[in-house]
């Protein structure tokens, strides 16, 4: 999969795309990531890529050409047109169903807004789907991005060891993960549950999945009553 990120902070995208996990996925081929400054693509002879709004108020705009221009640049080079998102407080709140289905496209685009949007006119023109990722405001769209970047990358095969990785973890199944326990057997006076020292893989599997249920009806009922919903079906 290629993910290309459109951003004014390229900078701010690639240290974070270059460490742990996703880092050692690029380098080896597993996921492509890049980014692309948008600011390169502006017509304005100062390098200008902001303006203020029509009707007035607070901030700066970005202006439709550079974006558009930069997006075109994109196509061009891959010889396709990707689907691109625009990361925005007003999008679908992003989850991990959505992730899945993201994870399926060859191509993505990530436009990462700034200042106080971007020109509704470019928004209509070429961005096929905003997404959020909850309800904040954050001061622009890279962070956005990477929190989608990397839960697209870690669903590509071979990127996690083993598949397992994501199929038991929190959200994938619509349930929370059960709780995980590693050495010591006992630390401040807290024993780890006897069941899971006991090699029994049966009685483990039981006991991870009443965890699952039950950490789930109690900690987010809202995702307990689609699971139960779905169950029943
Ligand atoms: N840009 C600013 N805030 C955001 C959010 N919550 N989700 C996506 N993009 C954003």
């Amino acid at each position: 999969m290629r993910i290309d990120i459109l951003t004014l902070f390229p900078e701010m995208c690639e240290a974070v795309l270059s460490e742990s996990i996703v880092g050692r996925a690029r380098r080896e081929g597993l996921v492509d990531i890049r980014t692309r400054q948008i600011r390169d693509y502006t017509d304005d002879k100062h390098g200008r890529v902001d303006d203020a709004p029509y009707g007035g108020g607070m901030g700066m705009i970005m202006q439709p050409q550079p974006i558009y221009d930069c997006f075109q640049s994109l196509c061009d080079e891959l010889g396709t047109r990707p689907k691109l998102i625009y990361l925005s407080p007003q999008g679908q709140v992003l989850t991990q169903e959505k992730v899945k289905q993201l994870a399926q496209e060859p191509n993505l685009a990530l436009l990462c807004g700034h200042y106080e949007g971007v020109d509704e006119r470019l928004l209509e023109e070429i961005v096929d789907e905003e997404v959020s990722i909850g309800d904040y405001v954050l001061t622009g769209g890279e962070l956005p991005a990477l929190v989608l970047a990397d839960a697209l990358a870690r669903m590509q095969p071979g990127v996690l060891s083993d598949d397992v990785c994501f199929t038991e973890e929190s959200h994938f199944s619509g349930l929370l993960e059960y709780p995980q326990y590693t050495r010591p057997p006992e630390w401040r006076g807290r024993a780890v549950p006897d069941v899971l020292l006991s090699g029994h893989h049966a009685n483990i599997d039981a006991w991870r999945a009443a965890q699952s249920l039950q950490r789930t009806a109690e900690r987010r009922p809202d995702l307990f009553a689609a699971y139960e919903k779905k169950e029943k079906q």
